[in-house]
């Protein structure tokens, strides 16, 4: 018998080599997108007996059998091969083999090419949505560690010069900003993804009366896919949108990673990771190396490698082109890349300790030079003048006495100016929607 839905006649019809060139590696990849697949074939069934193409019994009989095989497959009594071309045709195949002709019913008023991008929806749905999670997360740990430090003096640099002083409230305190706006970026994502592919088929719709909005709604998607040309065109480019979510927070973790490695020099000693997201040198006893850190920083390389492939994949005309299977693989890497980063990070930051002594001394008093500008200027000096005045004058700011009293008065967050209430507040309204 052929596993292929398009009638070769079993593998030795089939060039072997040709076969592995076209499927071998995306009937792979088909694993990630499986159960997702069955979900979506089962509502495409219960939508055909809503049109009476399948009897209530019979869409209740593939139904049952969707389960059957969803259970052997996360079981791993199912295994996704190269036995078939791909996913789709598996859980035909499957229906066929237990059900007879009724199995060779399910594909009736759809293709592989909706199948494949409803499959990849949810797919990315699902990933985002915890990815969006984790990254709640990772604000509110970096909030938690605002709090407990918020008034740590420790150095603020520009151009990684000693600029003015800072706090560890306020370096903190900005990375919660910055991964809950984040948030609110991939949920702006998501409501753009949430349209259902299915019914448009091969991009140019069917001649049945399919229940596509009522599919979709059980589906969860909040409406359709209209036109189905742009449905089929919108392939890869919803992975790119995926990607695209996945990004900024990989991009503030990859900021945050560099802080963390530089701070855990021997030359900052301002913060120490815990010992379990640090590994050990084969040859030098004394290291204790923060991979996990470089590790995550290097995995926005990932992500950005699977948006420029799929870029470059789209470079398509109208309609379903086979090319398009090539953006399956970056976006499940990318996206696998993003999540596994994200969901390490919470208990990293959690478990990070600082050295504020060493973060203290490390604020020099001529860092309160622009302070002291100001407060010049504040008693109506022209600011470039009380600017003029502190440069000449620098040797003022030797005086620790005037440089301790400026320290109390201007000390970062000392007037609230790090509103550590107001990012947790955006942070719970933009965190909401994922619970
Ligand atoms: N593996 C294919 C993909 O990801 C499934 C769709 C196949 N469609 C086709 N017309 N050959 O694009």
């Amino acid at each position: 018998m052929s596993n292929f839905l398009w009638g070769a006649q079993g593998t030795e019809d089939l060039d072997r080599a040709i076969l592995a060139f076209t499927a071998g590696e995306d009937v792979v990849l088909d694993r990630e997108l499986f159960v997702y697949d069955l979900t979506a074939t089962a509502a495409h069934v219960r939508g055909l007996s809503r049109i009476g193409i399948l009897e209530e019994a019979e869409s209740k009989r593939l139904c049952e059998l969707l389960e059957t095989l969803r259970q052997a497959f996360e079981r791993g009594e199912f295994v996704l091969d190269e036995g078939f071309e791909d996913g789709h045709s598996a859980i035909e195949a499957f229906l066929t083999e237990h059900a007879g002709p009724l199995g060779e019913r399910v594909h009736t008023g759809r293709s592989r090419n909706d199948q494949v991008a409803v499959a990849a929806r949810l797919y990315m749905r699902d990933r985002l949505g915890a990815i969006a999670r984790d990254c709640v997360a990772v604000a509110r740990a970096c909030l938690e560690q605002a709090r407990r430090h918020e008034f740590a003096p420790m150095p603020g640099y520009t151009h990684l010069q000693r600029a003015v002083p800072s706090s560890v409230g306020l370096w903190m305190g900005g990375f919660a900003e910055s991964f809950g706006e984040d948030v609110a970026f991939i949920a702006a994502v998501l409501e753009l993804l949430d349209a259902c592919p299915l019914g448009t088929a091969a991009g140019y719709g069917v001649n049945l009366p399919l229940d596509r909005d009522g599919v979709a709604a059980e589906l969860d998607f909040a409406r359709l896919q209209v036109n189905p040309l742009a449905t089929q065109n919108a392939r890869g480019k919803s992975e790119l949108m995926a990607l695209q979510a996945v990004y900024h927070p990989m991009q503030d973790l990859r900021r945050l990673a560099w802080d963390l490695s530089l701070y855990t020099t021997a030359e900052f000693a301002f913060v120490r990771l815990p010992a379990r997201y640090t590994t050990g040198s084969s040859i030098m006893p004394n290291k204790s190396n923060p991979d996990v850190v470089e590790l995550m920083r290097a995995r926005v390389a990932t992500v950005e490698g699977a948006l420029h492939e799929i870029q470059s994949v789209l470079s398509l005309p109208s309609g379903y082109q086979r090319d398009l299977q090539l953006t399956k693989g970056p976006m499940i890497r990318g996206l696998q890349a993003a999540a596994t980063s994200m969901a390490i990070l919470p208990p990293l930051l959690d478990g990070l300790e600082f050295d504020t002594g060493r973060m203290r001394d490390a604020v020099s008093p001529d860092m309160f030079a622009t302070d002291l500008a100001l407060e010049i200027a504040a008693s109506g000096v022209p600011f470039r003048e009380a600017y003029r005045t502190v440069k000449e004058e620098r040797a003022s700011l030797a005086d620790r006495d005037a440089v301790e009293s400026l320290r109390q008065r201007t000390s970062p967050g000392a007037a609230g100016a790090l509103r550590l209430d107001e990012i947790e507040a955006r942070l719970d309204a933009v965190a909401a929607p994922f619970g």
